[in-house]
């Protein structure tokens, strides 16, 4: 199954619960909520609280992406605030395997991100004890970067190490990702797919259908 995950990040906050009941009719199956400290990442966004009010807003999985140091100290509070699916960066984590053991323990899904630089080794042993995993195709910490091209290549190696053990995990990409390029990811083996700018400029509904039509 193939998935669209936009991101709230570059919604108009002031029209959050609108703009998430527009995607959610025009057929997006996932919420994307991006959360950034200011250090793990050049910014700051929202947190569980805000995830907390937007679960009442949707039905659809809310897919939290944590670009903070130590996630651990936080899965409880978003679990508790109602996201699905907790994404934590392998480079953020100072013990990886026993944060996504913590997030499974709290009924959510488990999910580990890479940032482009980081080789896939770095999350071959714990491959079988997550859900997702996250290639980040740009350097976390704003919507509105450009793809960058190697991690095309990066997906395609996922997938095969994926394949080649029997595992089942999806594979998400995250950043720069438009109308124009969501195939070539797709083709390198994607299957969820994250994208804020090209969902939330222009006509929402539209975006997402034209992506909608693109990956299924
Ligand atoms: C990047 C975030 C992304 C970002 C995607 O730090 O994790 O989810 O908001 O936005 P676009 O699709 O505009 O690159
Ligand atoms: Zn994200």
């Amino acid at each position: 199954m193939n998935y669209l995950a936009p991101s709230i990040l570059s919604a108009d906050f002031s029209k959050l619960g609108e703009q998430i009941e527009t995607i959610d009719k025009a057929g997006a199956q996932y919420v994307h909520f991006d959360v950034m400290d200011g250090s793990f990442v050049p910014n700051i966004s929202f947190g569980a609280p805000v995830l907390k009010s937007i679960r009442k807003c949707t039905e659809r999985k809310i897919d939290a992406h944590l670009m903070v140091e130590e996630p651990i100290r936080f899965v409880e509070d978003f679990a508790k605030a109602g996201a699905d699916i907790i994404t934590v960066h392998a480079e953020a984590c100072k013990h990886l395997d026993r944060t996504l053991e913590f997030i499974k323990e709290q009924g959510a899904l488990a999910g580990v991100a890479l940032n482009p630089a980081t080789p896939l080794s770095a999350i071959e042993w714990v491959l079988p004890k997550v859900d997702m995993v996250l290639i980040m195709t740009v350097n976390p910490g704003f919507g509105g970067q450009k793809l960058i091209p190697y991690t095309i290549e990066k997906v395609r190696k996922l997938k095969q190490m994926i394949d080649e053990n029997g595992y089942n995990i999806d594979i998400q990409v995250d950043g720069g990702i438009n109308k124009d390029n969501v195939t070539s990811v797709l083709d390198a083996g994607a299957n969820v797919f994250v994208a804020g700018s090209a969902v939330f400029n222009g006509n929402i509904e539209e975006n997402v259908k034209a992506f909608l039509e693109r990956i299924n």
